[in-house]
C-alpha cells in the first residue's frame, strides 16, 4: 500500500504570537515541521509527503537535510485550502494521511493505528475522551446548558483516508462552498463512515505559549525514558 502524507503547515500562528509562522517555531533543536514529519518518514510505505507552507522556496531553504519524498507547496487561505494544495501535489497513492504541523509530538503507534483503521473503514481519526465538563454559552458568557460529555471526543490528527474518498470529499466541499476545520468533516457530509481510534493526550495541538511549555515537558520526559 502506497501512503501519501499532507502536512498542513501554512498557518500563521496568530494565537502563539510567534515572530515566524508557527510551523517554523522550534521545540528544542527542531522545528514543528521537522518533528511532525519525523515519525511518518520512518515508514517505508510512505511514498510522498506534501508540506503546505506560506512560502515553499523559503521553507526548502530553511529546512535542509530533508528526505527526497518531501516537497513543499504553497498553502492556501485556510486549512482546507492548504490541504487541497497538498493533495494536488501528491502523486498516485492508495491511502492519504493528513496531519497538522501544530501536532509535533505524534507517535508512530498512533500513525499505525490510523492507517490500519482507514485501510479497513475508508476513513479514521484519532480521538481522546473529553475530561472536562463542557458547557454551551450564550451572550455575555451566560451558561445555556451542559453538553452530555459521554458522547463527545476530542479529535486529533493524523486523519487517514482512502485516497479516492478524500479527493472526492474535498472536490464536493468546494463545489458546495463548504469549509470545515478538519478533513473527516468533509467525508462525514458525504455520508461515508469515519471511525475513531484511540489517540494520546501527548499528541497535543500547539496553539498558545502554554502549549509550548507542556510540549517541552513531554519531550523532556521522553528524553528521560526513551521507548
Ligand atoms: N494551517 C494551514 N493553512 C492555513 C491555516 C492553518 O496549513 N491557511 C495549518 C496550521 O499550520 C496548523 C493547522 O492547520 O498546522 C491547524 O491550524 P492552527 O492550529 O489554527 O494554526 P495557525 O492557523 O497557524 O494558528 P492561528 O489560528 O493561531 O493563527
Ligand atoms: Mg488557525
Amino acid at each position: 500500500m502506497r501512503i501519501g502524507l499532507v502536512l498542513a503547515a501554512a498557518g500563521l500562528g496568530t494565537r502563539l504570537k510567534s515572530a515566524e509562522p508557527k510551523a517554523f517555531v522550534r521545540l528544542g533543536d527542531q522545528s514543528l515541521i521537522d518533528r511532525a514529519l519525523a515519525p511518518f518518514l520512518l515508514r517505508d510505505d510512505l511514498a510522498a509527503a506534501a508540506v503546505a507552507v506560506p512560502d515553499p522556496a523559503a521553507a526548502a531553504d530553511l529546512l535542509r537535510h530533508l528526505d527526497p519524498r518531501v516537497r513543499f507547496v504553497q498553502g492556501g487561505a485556510d486549512r482546507q485550502a492548504s490541504v487541497a494544495a497538498g493533495l494536488a501535489a501528491l502523486g498516485e497513492v492508495d491511502l492519504i494521511l493528513v496531519h497538522d504541523a501544530a501536532r509535533p509530538l505524534v507517535e508512530e503507534a498512533t500513525i499505525a493505528a490510523v492507517i490500519e483503521a482507514a485501510a479497513k473503514a475508508g476513513a479514521a481519526v484519532p480521538a481522546v475522551p473529553a475530561h472536562d465538563t463542557i458547557k454551551e454559552i450564550g451572550a455575555e458568557g451566560r451558561v445555556m446548558g451542559t453538553v452530555q460529555r459521554a458522547a463527545l471526543v476530542l479529535v486529533q490528527t493524523p486523519q487517514g483516508f482512502r485516497a479516492d474518498l478524500l479527493r472526492r470529499a474535498h472536490a464536493d466541499a468546494v463545489a458546495a462552498g463548504v469549509r470545515a476545520t478538519d478533513d473527516a468533516a468533509l467525508v462525514e457530509r458525504l455520508g461515508e463512515p469515519v471511525v475513531v481510534v484511540p489517540g494520546r493526550r501527548s499528541n497535543l495541538k500547539i496553539t498558545t505559549r502554554e502549549d509550548v511549555l507542556i510540549a517541552e515537558a513531554i519531550l523532556a520526559a521522553r528524553a528521560q525514558s526513551p521507548k
